[in-house]
């Protein structure tokens, strides 16, 4: 059958490709410890799983309005209110069939073909195809390991020209859990405001950042900046609800009414028992959410110094998500060209799955998933330095 060019274009995403690989391995016996996933390694806590049971037995199983039940959408603003200090009203929120879903719908919404959307790398990997699919043209902004992988105003200044329309703002960021200050923010803003950059803020790690971290919103600086931003979030990683499907945008009421349109003619709502389970999330007891950022922030810790111990690789230490990026290219030779080759000998030889920084737009890193068991976390760290020691003596 004829494949368009446009699904030709699409590659299947690494950090998916390799857990399949992994999952594979496994089922021939090889118990590979898979870093590569980018979900908690929690169960979804109990009241929001007794919410959805409930929302069946109550037949709240039907289509729902297509942007979200309302009570969710009051639960969303309620969020961005004592959360971020942003007042939202129900029809400037979208509820999506996850993140994604509300990342791919804004991009729809706001680009035209040949509209430049600026991407600051190493980049989640569904960005650049995303910006793609909708017809604009992937910028990307490099930044540093020195910089603790964060994009300065000089570089982002860098990478403007008269067709830059959006920028996609992840923070935290997946796959460096670099977090930015509310300093480095305002610096940012300040050019966004200048040149009329719609923001597109990638916000789904906001609840997990570490040591006293203040996460600051990007629109919530002031006004102007608020009429310009779409600020994306949702339940998958706060509230281990990967597999729901729940994810919501916020933003001005004609944009917000764009993505509905979209959505309307593509997907519909999101699924209602979700959307009753995600009720439960943002309204019921947040404690859960506390316990998973302090396990992982201990998980971190540990991982941490583990992977930055290891001879030749340095590894910073990160604020938010759940990944370590650290840089392996001292090890790189004839045979292990690149981080690619690196992810394939851990894997083969380390019985260990991570995902090179290929797939994220930065060569010479690696990233690991630390949602994994503190054994898991254990058992990996032994076998890194094992396979690794043994590189360093052939
Ligand atoms: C940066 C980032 N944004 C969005 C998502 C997608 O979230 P969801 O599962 O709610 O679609 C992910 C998931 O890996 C992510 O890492």
């Amino acid at each position: 059958m004829k494949i368009s060019k446009r699904a030709q274009n699409i590659t299947p995403s690494a950090t998916m490709r390799i857990s399949a690989l992994a999952k594979e391995m496994n089922r021939r016996g090889e118990r590979v410890i898979s870093l590569s996933m980018g979900e908690p390694d929690f169960p979804t806590p109990e009241n929001i799983k007794n919410a959805a049971a409930e929302a069946i037995k109550n037949n709240k199983t039907k289509y729902t309005v297509n942007s979200g039940i309302p009570e969710l959408r009051e639960a969303v603003a309620a969020k961005f209110k004592n959360d971020n200090a942003l007042d939202y009203s129900s029809d400037e929120i979208i509820v999506s069939n996850g993140a994604k879903h509300s990342l791919y719908n804004a991009l729809l919404s706001i680009i035209d073909e040949g509209d430049e959307v600026l991407i600051p790398a190493p980049y989640w990997v569904s960005y650049p195809h995303m910006v793609n699919l909708a017809q604009g043209k992937p910028v990307i902004i490099d930044s540093r390991e020195e910089n603790g992988f964060k994009i300065s105003a000089e570089d982002l200044e860098s990478k403007i020209t008269d067709r830059t329309a959006a920028i996609i703002f992840c923070n935290p960021s997946n796959p460096t859990g670099a977090a930015y200050s509310k300093s480095e923010i305002e610096r940012l803003t300040e050019i966004f405001i200048e040149k009329n950059i719609i923001v597109i803020a990638d916000e789904i790690y906001e609840k997990l950042v570490f040591n006293g971290f203040e996460f600051i919103s990007v629109a919530s600086l002031n006004e102007k900046i608020k009429s310009q931003t779409i600020v994306v979030n949702g339940v998958s990683k706060a509230y281990s609800m990967t597999g729901w499907r729940i994810g919501y945008a916020a933003g001005p009421k004609e944009v917000i009414s764009a993505m509905g349109r979209i959505q309307s003619h593509s997907t519909s709502n999101a699924s209602s028992i979700s959307q009753y389970a995600a009720l439960e999330a943002l309204r019921g007891p947040q404690n859960e959410v506390e316990n998973m950022r302090a396990e992982f922030e201990k998980r971190r810790d540990y991982f941490q110094k583990e992977i930055n111990g290891v001879e030749g690789i340095n590894c910073n230490l990160p604020q938010g998500a759940f990944y370590l990026f650290p840089n392996v290219s001292s090890y790189f030779s004839e045979e292990i060209k690149g981080s690619t080759e690196f992810a394939a000998y851990l894997l083969e030889k380390g019985k260990v799955a991570t995902v090179p920084g290929a797939a994220f737009g930065m060569e010479g890193f690696v990233r690991l998933s630390y949602a994994a068991s503190m054994e898991e976390l254990e058992e990996a760290a032994k076998r890194i330095k094992s396979a690794l020691a043994d590189l360093r003596k052939s």
